[in-house]
């Protein structure tokens, strides 16, 4: 295996939108495309079982949404991807930045009708606080919508990034065909296959060749006009731009139809970057250097309740991964071998011997793994923390058998721990009775769900009067004011940060006036993993 050249065929991305824009669907078509589904699951028989290959959980598939991120790795043309799937669902926004830490790009979904969604702004937001490249796929093409040049000027006004059209389509709604490519002037016109489930055929010739002419016949002057019109739509194209995130090329397609899928598979891998450093502690890590790290992004337990199993997701960074190799957890300091390593489609898993920069590998975890853990051999390093945002939801359990309280306080630890909630502590009170706090209400009913399913666990949750929280910082004067008030409760989190819970925004805003020395955070300070 010639390493270099197999770390610079990787391309690790995710795909962010707001629900329904067609991330499912889109992530179907990719994969079919790159061979791992012979038949795309048609829309139309999801629609009984309404969940998709990268559904895991059962109560995902009730609802119809993506509650996990799962991973999922193909070829396509010599490159290898690696799609990281995040969930559509505002209420697991964390799920998502934790997902979103282990990728080097993403392609940003939106579906023609609707434009720039709550969601889709949300997302992109994330992405943009690390600058990450974005590729923009306007999809549903085949359905009426509003005016390319439009959607455009929304997102550049909305997300406040540069747009540059790398395709521009040919019709919409029924009279949707093709595209038009902006760098190479062909275009691709393709013939519908029915209901989507195998490739498109995808035609491709030059615009002004005598065989664009016949594929487009009347429609080929409109097309030439077009192509004048692109050239002056948008922010001029600079891959150095797209890949500091300042500009976001446009493609438009169908994925249900399949039409401009290929163009945007082709696009992700000429213009993704290849597996981008990290930074550590100690300084940047390249995916060229000679040791190998990573780090965990995601755990999660218990994916097939039969084995009652914890999953934990790492991101190898630098250096090559095998299978049995002994690697050093940074945390605690020992020596862990990798000895059941996995790569996923959906529920199928299976044993990978080797890993490269930009790949993902699940390792089964007996408890030992933290997110945001590093794992390495030679020097030891450490990746900067994944850091958690402030919860916006409290509440406080009420355990219906007493009897279970062991059980409660495993199952809250576990669940805590893969990210579902987070735990806030207070002197006096117990382990088993801590505040819990979500970015989104369903974080609480999934957490009653697998509690009971899980850990054989029921409970009830009463809502808290708290409605914000904040890690606290500053002078220790800041702190004592806090602690002196009981409008606010000092609490601690699983690290023993002191966080402060407030019954409303505004009151954080008067104890910061208030309180001389006090800083209040709302994503936890970064710097060594979540424990
Ligand atoms: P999501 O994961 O982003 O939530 O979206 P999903 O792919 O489930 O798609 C949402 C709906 O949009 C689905 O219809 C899907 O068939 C439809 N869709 C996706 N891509 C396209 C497209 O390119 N063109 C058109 N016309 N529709 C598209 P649904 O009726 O909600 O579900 P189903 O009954 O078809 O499964």
């Amino acid at each position: 295996m010639d390493h270099a050249h197999e770390i610079a065929r990787r391309r690790t991305f995710a795909i962010i939108s707001h629900p329904d824009a067609g991330k499912t669907t889109l992530t179907e078509k990719l994969l079919l495309y790159g061979g791992a589904l012979h038949m795309a699951g048609a829309v139309k028989s999801r629609k009984a079982t309404r969940h998709a290959i990268s559904d895991w959980m059962s109560i995902e598939q009730e609802r119809g949404i993506s509650i996990t991120s799962s991973v999922l790795q193909f070829d396509h043309e010599g490159y290898r991807l690696n799609l990281l799937d995040t969930p559509g669902h505002a209420d697991f926004s964390e799920d998502t930045y934790r997902t979103l830490a282990a990728v080097d790009g993403a392609v940003m979904l939106i579906d023609v009708a609707k434009g720039v969604e709550d969601r889709t702004k949300r997302l992109f937001e994330v992405c943009r606080l690390r600058n990450m490249p974005i590729i923009t796929f306007v999809n549903k093409m085949d359905r009426p919508g509003r005016d390319p040049i439009d959607l455009m000027d929304e997102v550049q006004k909305l997300l406040k990034i540069g747009v540059v059209p790398l395709n521009w389509p040919i019709g919409q709604g029924s009279e949707f065909i093709g595209v038009l490519d902006r760098l190479t002037m062909n275009v691709h016109v393709y013939e519908k296959v029915d209901a989507g489930a195998a490739v498109a055929t995808e035609k491709i010739a030059p615009l002004h060749s005598d065989e664009a002419k016949r594929l487009l016949g009347d429609r080929w002057a409109e097309v030439n006009e077009s192509a004048e019109l692109i050239e002056a739509a948008g922010d001029p194209w600079s891959v150095e731009a797209f890949l500091k995130g300042q500009v976001t090329p446009f493609f438009f397609g169908s994925a249900m139809s399949n039409f401009g899928v290929a163009p945007l598979l082709r696009a992700i891998e000429a213009l993704m970057p290849k597996p981008l450093p990290r930074e550590t502690v100690q300084g940047e890590r390249r995916p060229e250097d000679a040791d190998f790290a990573a780090f965990v992004f995601k755990i999660q337990a218990n994916m097939n309740p039969k084995h009652r199993d914890r999953i934990a997701f790492m991101r190898v960074v630098s250096g090559k991964f095998e299978r049995g190799m002994e690697v050093r957890l940074a945390r605690t300091g020992k020596t862990l071998r990798m000895n059941k390593p996995h790569t996923f489609l959906a529920a199928e898993r299976s044993i990978v011997e080797e890993a490269v920069p930009g790949d993902i590998v699940g390792l089964y975890d007996p408890g030992e793994l933290r997110i945001g853990d590093t794992l390495s051999t030679g020097a030891p390093v450490v990746f900067q923390g994944i850091p958690r945002f402030a919860p916006e939801f409290f509440a406080r359990v009420r355990l219906k058998d007493p009897m279970r309280r062991k059980q409660l306080q495993d199952g809250l630890m576990q669940l805590s721990q893969e990210g579902t909630v987070q735990l806030f502590f207070r002197e006096g009170l117990g382990a088993a009775d801590p505040y819990l706090g979500a970015v989104g209400m369903l974080q609480f009913e999934v957490l009653k769900v697998r509690l009971e399913q899980e850990y054989n666990v029921k409970v009830e949750l009463e809502t808290s009067r708290y409605t914000a929280a904040r890690w606290i910082g500053g002078a220790a004067s800041g702190r004592d004011w806090l602690d002196g008030r009981s409008d606010f409760a000092v609490v601690t989190d699983r690290d023993g940060r002191p966080v402060v819970l407030a019954e409303t925004g505004w009151s954080l805003q008067y104890a910061t006036q208030e309180a001389k020395g006090l800083i209040l955070y709302d994503v936890s300070p970064l710097g060594g993993p979540e424990s």
